[in-house]
């Protein structure tokens, strides 16, 4: 048994649904146990019930919260990220696809799935959904890595048997025998999930679309990853290819793909009859603003997107490679610019329920993660909001306003400002302080 004691923030609903949905304690105590969070109070009222001698972390002056989940993000990209000058099909194919090539190595995936959990650690990221690659060998090394963590994740091995170099492609019997065996191994091993990864439908032929399907149904509680509707010229070459489909989404929707635990990346460009297939589907749209913005793809309309006739379910992700930043404070940040671009708007204590509790439930994992509640998986993220020069001097006229103080978080924070992470009541990530 071990305590953390620090300024506790947790959410209880989607402010955007419910009104005021947080729950905050100035002083407040997290008593951990077995990897989960015990109680859950003022520390005033608990210490004195508490052994003499129990460890405390002591965080009084931050912010302690939920760890942050990254519901999209392409761990083979962490050498492809800040790549000049390209959108989207062009992009894949001078660096995505070139980069990918190297996972054939086992040794390759190993060393980049440590340096990727290192970072999303370093960044308060506890939980990702995670690309591989087209080889095995690069889910296994993730979900290897992850394990030995006990971090939550959900990764799968990518799909592709048309349109890629030779190198990157399966064919639609190898992907569905490789992804079951990689299902039999992972799926439900201590805190790893498996999703299904079709890359998007201009790598697929309908056989291997037909696989996924197929795979989706024959494995109970697996999840569904894949792009849509991200980019125009995208958009444009699956129309071409799969031109009886009314619809990019259409594609998807004849093999079986949408559904309560199927990811969707981006949703940009997508018709009033696409967004109600999603919709009725209980599909979740993954907005992912530092991507949107750095490959040049378009603004995710997030008031249309909770358009009551056909009302999405919402993640937000970094997307790295493609996006540019690991940080969920970053990316909230990113959103919030993207929002202001269309007349909307982001307010801090629902961008960061988003980045908590909203993200769980959209991963259908909130029964384990995202909230600071007794019988939850302790996986948490103490936050520092003077932790630059810059932090600290804009922090010197908030004057004990929690909402300020969240938004300087998501606007000038970033690593820096992730003092400790927690996985399963382990501290694996910790910073000197800084200011
Ligand atoms: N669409 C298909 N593959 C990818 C990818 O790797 N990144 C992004 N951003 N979009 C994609
Ligand atoms: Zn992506």
């Amino acid at each position: 048994m071990k305590a953390v004691r620090g300024r506790l923030l947790s959410f209880d609903d989607d402010p955007a649904v419910a009104g005021e949905s947080h729950r905050y304690l100035e002083d407040g105590l997290l008593v951990l146990e077995d990897g989960t969070i015990k109680q859950i109070g003022e520390a005033t009222d608990l210490l004195p019930g508490l052994p003499r001698d129990l460890a405390i972390d002591d965080y009084r002056d931050h912010l302690v919260m939920a760890g942050f989940i990254d519901p999209h993000i392409h761990y083979s990209q962490t050498q492809v990220i800040a790549s000049y000058g390209a959108q989207l099909l062009d992009w894949l194919n001078t660096y995505a696809f070139v980069e990918e090539q190297k996972f054939a190595d086992p040794a390759h995936g190993a060393r980049i799935a440590e340096f990727f959990l290192d970072e999303a650690l370093r960044n308060g990221t506890t939980t990702a959904a995670v690309y591989c690659t087209v080889h095995p060998a690069s889910v296994e090394a993730l979900f290897t890595a992850s394990h030995a963590r006990n971090m939550r994740m959900i990764a799968g091995k990518l799909l592709m048997d048309r349109g890629a170099p030779d190198g990157l492609l399966d064919t639609a019997q190898a992907g569905y025998d490789e992804s079951k065996a990689l299902i039999a191994s992972w799926h439900g091993r201590g805190r790893q999930h498996y999703a299904v990864t079709p890359r998007f439908a201009l790598t697929s032929t309908e056989a291997q679309l037909e696989a996924a399907g197929a795979l989706l149904a024959e494995h109970e509680g697996v999840y569904l990853q894949t792009h849509l509707s991200e980019n125009p010229r995208e958009a444009e070459a699956v129309a071409a290819l799969f031109p009886d489909d009314e619809s990019y989404t259409a594609v998807y929707d004849r093999f079986g793909l949408l559904g309560p635990h199927s990811l969707f990346g981006h949703c940009i460009h997508l018709a009033d009859s696409e967004r109600t297939r999603l919709s009725e589907s209980g599909s979740v749209a993954v907005f992912c603003p530092t991507s949107n913005l750095f490959i040049g793809s378009g603004l995710f309309d997030r008031d249309r997107a909770r358009d009551q006739r056909f009302p999405l379910r919402i993640a937000l992700a970094t997307d790295v490679g493609g996006g540019t930043s690991y940080s969920m404070l970053q990316t909230a940040g990113a959103a919030y610019k993207v929002l202001q671009l269309q007349g909307q708007t982001l307010a801090p204590l629902q961008a960061f329920y988003d980045i908590t509790l909203g993200n769980a439930r959209s991963l259908d994992l909130d029964r384990h993660i995202g909230a600071l509640v007794p019988g939850r998986e302790a996986d948490l993220v103490v936050l520092d909001a003077r932790a630059t020069p810059a932090m600290a001097h804009r922090m010197e006229t908030v004057e004990g306003d929690l909402a300020e103080e969240l938004f300087v978080l998501m606007t000038l924070g970033d690593d820096r400002a992730v003092r400790a992470t927690y996985v399963a009541g382990e501290r694996l990530h910790s910073r000197a302080k800084t200011s």
